[in-house]
């Protein structure tokens, strides 16, 4: 698969985001389906992994997620990017470096390395984002991780941070109906060579096609419950959108999924999509996207057409 830097990180250009082996939508997969899903994408090229310290059934424990991840990638991690997220909520452990330095090595020991690639702080939980850049600074410096980032932020945040300590990347929503990071926050990583990660490229499941407003979805820990475009009423309304990409897909004889992961890699020279799935075959599928390419005409053309359509349901930057 082709790569993308994001500022000094070397990655496959279509990520995998490993969430849903443990949380967030409905019964999770066997552990050894899970390893061998996460193997199978490293198998089909994908060299970047995404998980988080919080990722566990109901996000009712710690780890679940990264033990995983640990498992499947330990014989290759020379290999591979792994990125993983602590959440803060105040410096429990004295100083932010300690407290930070604490849930880094407590992940390290369950991913089974030494570093890691690339940190995120997953929420910024009323913490002085300073305080975290200068923390993730020194553990830079150490050795401990490769890169730091921040998720969900405004340019705002981004900015103060990266005064201190120079960020790796940005993980924040980002797909054909969720934009808001294109005003000023893409803008702002490419002037400042930092990478943009979105998460939940595919709109939970919306672009690829397979949801109907008659898709029922799981009683227990399935965050398509509430998110907004999935509300019975909202599928409908976002149908057209949902057709744009059926359209591409029949022309470029690739499936919609394909078509909003190629159109945002052709939008943005920074930004590497982390689209999850617990599925094996449509892992595979997500990743090659990487080889849809769009023509600069038809990318103009699918702006254009998205561009009319009104989006139904919004989840933003703040409020989940
Ligand atoms: N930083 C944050 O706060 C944050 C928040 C949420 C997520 N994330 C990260 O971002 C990753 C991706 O986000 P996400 O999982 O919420 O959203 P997503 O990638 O937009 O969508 C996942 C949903 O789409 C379905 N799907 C995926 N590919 C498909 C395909 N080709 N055809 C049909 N259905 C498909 C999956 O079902 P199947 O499993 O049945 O294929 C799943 O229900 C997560 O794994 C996690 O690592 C980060």
């Amino acid at each position: 698969m082709k790569t993308r830097k994001l500022h000094n990180l070397s990655v496959s250009e279509v990520g995998m985001g490993c969430m849903a082996f443990s949380h967030g939508y409905g019964q999770i997969p066997s552990e050894q389906y899970s390893i061998e899903a996460i193997r199978n994408g490293y198998d089909h090229g994908c060299t970047f992994f995404d998980t988080a310290e919080v990722y566990s059934p109901g996000l009712s424990g710690i780890g679940h997620n990264e033990l995983i991840v640990g498992k499947a990638l330990k014989d290759v991690r020379e290999n591979v990017v792994i990125a993983t997220k602590l959440m803060l909520h105040g410096f429990s452990f004295g100083s932010a470096y300690q407290t930070i330095r604490k849930h880094l090595e407590a992940s390290m020991k369950r991913l089974q390395t030494d570093h890691v690639d690339l940190y995120y702080l997953h929420r910024m939980g009323g913490v002085p984002v300073e305080k975290v850049a200068e923390a993730m600074g020194r553990l830079i410096d150490e050795g401990l991780i490769g890169g730091w980032g921040l998720s969900q932020v405004d340019v705002d945040i981004i900015d103060r941070a990266q005064k201190v300590t120079p960020l790796t990347a940005i993980q924040n929503i980002y797909s054909m109906v969720e934009r808001d990071s294109e005003a000023a926050i893409i803008p702002y990583c490419m002037a400042h060579d930092i990478g943009f990660v979105p998460f939940s490229p595919i709109a939970s499941g919306l672009l690829s096609g397979r949801i109907t407003p008659q898709t029922q979805f799981e009683s227990y820990d399935d965050v398509r419950n509430w998110v907004p475009q999935l509300k019975k009423a909202n599928i409908k309304g976002n149908q057209p959108i949902v057709d744009l990409l059926k359209q591409y897909a029949e022309m470029k004889q690739a499936t919609p999924a394909q078509i909003s992961l190629a159109w945002m890699l052709h939008k943005y020279p920074n930004v590497v999509p982390i689209p999850g799935s617990k599925n094996k075959e449509r892992i595979v599928e997500n990743l090659n996207a990487s080889n849809v390419a769009l023509t600069d005409g038809e990318f103009n053309a699918l702006e254009a057409s998205l561009n009319q359509c009104r989006v139904f349901g919004h989840r933003g930057l703040v409020g989940f």
